[in-house]
């Protein structure tokens, strides 16, 4: 089987199963599922408030309108990332303001956090990229410093983002020190993350003294339509379908691989709307936020079940990158961190990915613009101008993400392994 790293990499035929049942129930059934998964949640994030919604988008909209930031006032985020998380900062009417990776880590480099805080900042988005665990701890003890010194209503938040992880226990988030010094933080849902149901996201707040409760404010929130909350299921099995043809040629005789019949069914079913793209140049204007539908919490609990699986497996083809990859391609993560994907950086992207690619293997391209997927032309829509994170912009140009989903063996990872070591140039 093929592995496509940005599409159903967690679905087994267990997943498109229940996608199907799910997907042709034809009247809006009322389901415990919701209150399963809450009950869930509960377990794992304890006493803090949480709320359930459409997408990580979704998450941090409602968390950055409960903090009533106006007009101008600053977001501070690292670039290198998707523009769903900045999208939500344009939202709001915020400025988004960048600060560069460290190359090591792809998280931001804290030691130019410093700089970019102004009296107008408000909030600091710490994200965990490919899963690598941020030092959210650094960031806390530059925070309290500086609101020590603000009015009430000019202090500045922590908000982690989440969105490339996933633990089971509470005791695992705490060992991890993930969502312990942030004020919120949320995780995406969403069809490429470590669980999925296509689209989907919670979100946890750690200070409700700064976010106050909100109840009243999420029960407004509205629900997704029967039509989108089964859009959910639906991806899922018409994604089942693509996968297998994904690497049939239309003409066999022909030796271009451009043209097979999965990409034409690609074509085909986002003309229908039956799959779309889950970020792009439209992704800056507002559409609407909604509340996590019982489909998408029918089809998390599934996946939930599957977790401690799901990432031992990210954690054995890691091992297997990291043993057989050149010394020059491995990638050093932080202690704990159960990565989403694997970063490696050589120069000769194309080669790779065409070399790969006759293996039957997609591999990803986190971030290889910026905000991606926005190109270089359209960044200053995001405020961001071409140059400001120079380690952001070289790493872009060079990286690739390796997959570690459940659809990967451990063949497939060493055959990774060894058309790396063969061809890549760093
Ligand atoms: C780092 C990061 N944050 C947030 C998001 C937004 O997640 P969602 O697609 O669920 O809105 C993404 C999406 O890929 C992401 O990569």
């Amino acid at each position: 089987m093929s592995v496509l790293i940005g599409s159903i990499p967690n679905d087994k035929k267990d997943d498109v199963k229940l996608a199907k049942k799910l997907s042709k129930i034809n009247f809006y059934k009322k389901s415990t599922s919701l209150e399963e998964l809450e009950a869930y949640f509960s377990e794992i994030f304890e006493d803090r408030s949480l709320f359930m919604f459409n997408r990580g988008r979704d998450s941090l909209y409602f968390l950055l309108k409960s903090l009533n930031i106006k007009r101008e006032e600053e977001v501070i985020v690292q670039a290198f990332t998707c523009v769903a998380t900045v999208s939500p900062i344009l939202w709001v009417h915020a400025r988004p303001v960048y600060v560069d990776i460290d190359k090591e880590t792809y998280n931001m480099d804290i030691s130019k956090l410093k700089e970019a805080i102004t009296p107008k900042t408000r909030v600091i988005i710490v994200q965990h990229t490919f899963g690598n665990i941020a030092d959210v701890y650094k960031v806390r003890e530059i925070v309290d410093e500086i609101n020590k010194k603000r009015e009430e209503d000019k202090r500045i938040s922590i908000i982690e983002d989440c969105c490339h992880l996933f633990y089971l226990t509470s005791q695992e988030l705490e060992e991890k020190y993930v969502g312990i010094f942030s004020d919120a933080f949320f995780f995406s849902f969403a069809q490429d993350k470590a669980i999925s149901c296509t689209q989907g996201s919670v979100c946890v707040v750690n200070n409700t003294k700064i976010f106050g409760k909100r109840k009243t404010e999420y029960a407004n929130i509205p629900e997704l339509s029967k039509e989108d909350a089964k859009y959910n299921a639906k991806y899922i099995v018409t994604w089942n379908k693509i996968r297998k043809w994904y690497f049939v040629k239309v003409l066999p005789f022909i030796k271009s691989d451009k043209f097979t019949i999965g990409k034409f069914l690609i074509l085909y079913y986002r003309e229908r709307g039956d799959i779309k793209k889950q970020a792009d140049n439209n992704t800056i204007y507002y559409d609407g936020i909604h509340k996590l539908s019982y489909i998408q919490a029918s089809l998390l609990l599934h996946q939930l079940d599957k977790l401690e699986d799901l990432n031992e497996h990210r954690i054995v083809i890691e091992n297997i990158y990291n043993k057989g990859l050149k010394k020059q391609f491995q990638f050093k993560k932080e202690k704990g961190s159960v990565l989403l994907r694997y970063p490696i950086i050589v120069k000769n992207i194309e080669k790779i990915r065409e070399a790969l690619k006759k293996k039957k293997i997609i591999v990803g391209k986190w971030y290889s613009t910026p905000i991606f997927p926005l190109d270089y032309d359209e960044l200053e829509k995001v405020n961001y101008k071409k140059g400001l994170c120079p380690n952001a912009e070289s790493c872009g140009k060079k990286i690739i993400n390796l997959p570690l989903s459940i659809d990967t063996t451990e063949e497939d990872a060493k055959n990774i392994v060894s058309i790396i070591n063969k061809f890549a140039k760093q």
